[in-house]
């Protein structure tokens, strides 16, 4: 379940109908998909095949070409790199679109002058328009697993705006360990 917050207000979203509400106003796309058809020991290939349906319907959508699975660990080479690339604030020529897997990670939009912040974790599906000025991260624990979907691989590039405005926020994500005052109870009729 993702965490929607406006930092300079100081304001904390964890609503999952409020989350969606707020996102579509940004132009942001926001689903839960079901995780439990695949496992954390699950190929790439069996991710790809369990959520097949959904992934050509997105493809259909937003005329993605591939789709794939990328896992990300606090020991993948280059991680400081990778991450050092996309945490400044930038635009992409394509769509930005992540299936959560398992990890958490945090994305900074910056849409019309206020800036908003996702974390998201497994079972979110988000989807950054092409053009939205934003930024992205990890959470402490510096692991992700997530279905990409891409036009084309040069649309990956970031496009710096040098605004300097991801300067002012810190990356905090409030992670699995807060995860348990959220449990929902089941109230039977
Ligand atoms: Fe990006």
């Amino acid at each position: 379940m993702a965490v929607l917050r406006f930092p300079d207000t100081d304001r904390t979203i964890e609503n999952e109908s409020e989350i969606l509400a707020e996102l579509a106003a940004l132009g942001i796309d926001y689903e839960r998909w079901d995780l439990s058809r695949v496992g954390a020991d699950s190929t790439a290939e069996a991710v790809l095949t369990a959520y097949a349906d959904e992934i050509e319907e997105l493809k259909r959508r937003g005329g993605y070409q591939m789709a794939d699975v990328i896992d990300v660990y606090p020991e993948t080479p280059g991680l400081d790199a990778m991450l050092a690339r996309f945490d400044k604030e930038h635009t992409h020529a394509e769509d930005e679109v992540r299936f959560i897997l398992a990890g958490r990670g945090i994305f900074f939009l910056n849409i019309a002058g206020r800036v908003a912040s996702v974390e998201v974790g497994p079972g979110d599906m988000l989807r950054v328009p092409r053009g939205t000025t934003h930024w992205f991260t990890l959470c402490e624990d510096r692991r992700i697993r997530t279905v990409r979907w891409f036009q084309d691989t040069t649309g990956w590039t970031p496009y710096y705006t040098g605004s300097g405005v991801d300067q002012g926020y810190q990356p905090l994500c409030f992670g699995p360990a807060y995860l348990g005052p959220r449990v929902q109870t089941t109230i039977s009729a």
